[in-house]
């Protein structure tokens, strides 16, 4: 099935979408959860998984030795086309160190800033680019990518082995901005691209989605202000995905 990448500015509910479609389709197959906001720390919570023991950039060594490998590439080729794995892989490979399973459900973090002072996150991009190009999943299974905040990983090319685009669009003008430029950004990648609008209530809801329309953006579905969510959120609590499983399966045939 597919490869789905979760983007949107900061706050707008990136990870909370991630978890829902996540909780919801590992009742129809396996689903693995690629963590690649080198920042956030909280999406295993959300997910009611404990993360894994390591980073996947630690399991390969380190940021160091991804780090040296991407220049060398800069070097050689011009480009950051980093070559990490030697063939493609699927979910059987994944490395026991750094995956965690819980049922069908399964959480891999790219690469976490741990160090003041470290440098860029670089390395954490181009190993989630060359992750998501080699990762192969079969019909029954389903990627579903968290994102840093912003349009970074556009620029990275994380988007390059993924299906869909899907942005979160929070009821903000920041972020209706951010969509016209992530819409030509995926578009420009050759991949499909939708929103999400999420928080929305009855009347910032007709609000953006006139916004949208006028600018063409294609609208998957739409999640309203919850206090549910946030209070679920606030206390560290599993999401209920009941509520909303209707509009997870309106977002997911519509892509
Ligand atoms: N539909 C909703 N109703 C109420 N609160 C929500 C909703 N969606 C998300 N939230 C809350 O908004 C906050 C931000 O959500 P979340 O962490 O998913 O955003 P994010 O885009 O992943 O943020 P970041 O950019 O920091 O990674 C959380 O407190 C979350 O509980
Ligand atoms: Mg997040």
């Amino acid at each position: 099935m597919a490869k789905i990448l979760i983007c949107g500015r900061g706050g707008s509910g990136k990870s909370t979408l991630t978890t829902m479609l996540a909780h919801h389709l590992a009742e129809k197959g396996k689903v693995l959860v690629v963590d690649a906001d080198e920042s956030n720390l909280g999406l295993g919570k959300m997910l009611g998984l404990s993360p894994p023991a390591q980073t996947l950039m630690d399991t390969l060594g380190g940021r160091k030795v991804v780090g040296e490998k991407l220049m060398a590439a800069i070097k050689s080729k011009g480009t950051e086309e980093v070559k990490i794995f030697s063939e493609d892989f699927g979910f059987s490979e994944l490395p026991p160190e750094s995956t965690i399973w819980a049922g069908e459900a399964g959480l891999i973090q790219i690469g976490k800033i741990e160090h003041s002072k470290e440098g860029c996150a670089c390395p954490m991009g181009a190993l989630a680019r060359e992750f998501l190009n080699k990762l192969k999943n079969n019909e029954k299974e389903w990627v579903i990518v968290d994102t840093e905040a912003g349009v970074e990983h556009f620029g990275r090319g994380v988007l390059e082995g993924t299906d869909a685009v899907l942005m979160v669009i929070d009821p903000s003008h920041e972020a209706v901005i951010l969509a016209e430029k992530a819409a030509k950004l995926a578009e420009e990648a050759g991949k499909s691209f939708a929103v999400v609008l999420n928080k929305v209530d009855e009347k910032t809801e007709p609000r953006l989605k006139k916004m949208l329309e006028k600018m063409n953006i294609d609208i998957a579905g739409v999640l309203p202000y919850s206090p549910a969510i946030a209070e679920a959120n606030l206390a560290g609590e599993p999401l209920n995905v009941e509520p909303l499983r209707q509009e997870l399966r309106n977002i997911l045939n519509h892509i």
